[in-house]
């Protein structure tokens, strides 16, 4: 018995001193406060994947795997302080390999679309992988969603941390230069994840990261999200072509069903974006929003907010960025099958991607997504979970 203690006593202590040594938990936190770290399987080459589960003051839990940065899980208070997952995702790393819509990765090098997959830099014509019918998405066949970060925990004011990095070589999927990349997730006590990228290279290239995590307020079994009510602080969008390219003009939303400048039920007029099966389009949002006061934007700025009148939780989004992809998820069609054994039906599941607009190194009025040798691209979001 006395020897079973000591083994639990020391497997505890050596928890705690990870949490502890990670996070620099105050004593007389609750137990797991910190980053803990857990196998989650092997790549089909062999790799090791792991996946991390990082515990704030209050309890609440972002669990993010090595493969493609993603968050697998993240649990946040209802109106009654009680826990739940308001991410899509997967328990196990196999459903990921299998192919998925980016629930909760990193996207990177280039986040949205690249008309045709051509750019033109310093006078070069670039050819990159195009895997969305004519256009590039997201990064490619092999984008940062499906490559195996670096993790360790690191330090942070206020909270736990975790860093993920990645060295993106010279021409992977046809983007130029050595991109050396860092992502830090940050859960403070605040109930807030903070995520941090920076990335220098060594050639002009075009980056434009984000993070593209599928959010449903009252949990990914509890159905659609056309309840849950949106606010979004911008007066205009990107319209785009019938292959989600924008045309290049920034339109008022006032008078269209873009327009959430007031709270709006997401569902309240869906309708009108009506599904056209003839050029793959399901219907529901699926835009970019220019967001407000883009010239200012040092620290991050309130881009969106979203409320679940149900369960009370609310998420505001914070973003350094100019622009923020508003998706409702109108890809999912009952086909996979998440965490718990819930299916994944469309309008499941709400993305809020803070990035640059669409195609920008292809519309010079734009803000600019490169980044030259010598310089540092940051970007900062924020998603603050309350409830009322
Ligand atoms: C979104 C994009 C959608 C769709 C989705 C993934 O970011 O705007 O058009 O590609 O990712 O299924």
């Amino acid at each position: 018995m006395r020897r079973r203690v000591g083994i639990v006593g020391l497997v505890v202590s050596f928890l705690y001193f990870v949490g502890a040594s990670a996070a620099a938990a105050p004593e007389g936190q609750p137990m797991g406060v910190g980053v803990q770290k857990a196998e989650f399987g092997k790549t089909k080459d062999g790799t090791r994947v792991e996946l991390y589960t990082l515990t704030n003051a209050h309890g609440m839990k972002a669990k993010i795997t090595t493969y493609g940065g993603v968050i697998t899980e993240l649990d946040a208070p209802d109106r009654d302080g009680k826990m739940g997952d308001v991410v899509l995702g997967f328990d196990n790393l196999n459903s990921y390999l299998a192919g998925d819509p980016y629930f909760g990765a990193l996207i990177g090098r280039v986040a949205n679309r690249i008309a045709k997959g051509h750019f033109k830099l310093d006078g070069k014509e670039y050819a990159v992988v195009k895997n969305n019918g004519p256009n590039a998405l997201h990064g490619g066949v092999k984008g940062f969603d499906k490559v195996i970060w670096k993790a360790e925990p690191v330090e942070a004011k206020g909270g736990v941390a975790l860093q993920l990095s990645y060295l993106s070589p010279d021409g992977e999927e046809g983007y130029p230069g050595n991109l050396t990349v860092a992502v830090t997730y940050t859960l403070t006590d605040d109930n807030t994840l903070r995520i941090d990228y920076k990335a220098t290279t060594d050639k002009a290239t075009p980056v434009n990261l984000t993070n593209h995590s599928y959010f449903n307020l009252g949990g990914p079994g509890s159905g659609d999200i056309l309840d849950e009510v949106l606010t979004i602080e911008a007066d205009k969008y990107t319209p785009v072509d019938d292959t989600m390219i924008p045309t290049g003009e920034l339109k008022p939303v006032k008078g269209t069903p873009y327009d959430f400048t007031k709270p709006t039920k997401i569902g309240a007029r869906i309708d009108e974006l009506k599904p056209d099966p003839a050029k793959d389009n399901p219907g529901g949002y699926d835009i970019n929003y220019v967001l407000r006061m883009i010239e200012e934007k040092k620290v991050p700025q309130l881009a969106a907010r979203v409320h679940d009148p149900k369960s009370g939780r609310v998420m505001e989004v914070y973003t350094t960025e100019p622009g923020l992809q508003f998706y409702t998820g109108n890809f999912l069609d009952g086909t996979l099958t998440g965490k718990n054994g819930v299916v994944y039906k469309k309008h499941q599941a709400l993305c809020l991607e803070a990035d640059h607009f669409p195609d920008s190194v292809n519309h010079p009025d734009f803000p600019s997504t490169i980044l030259e040798p010598g310089k540092t691209y940051t970007q900062t979001t924020i998603y603050k979970f309350s409830a009322k």
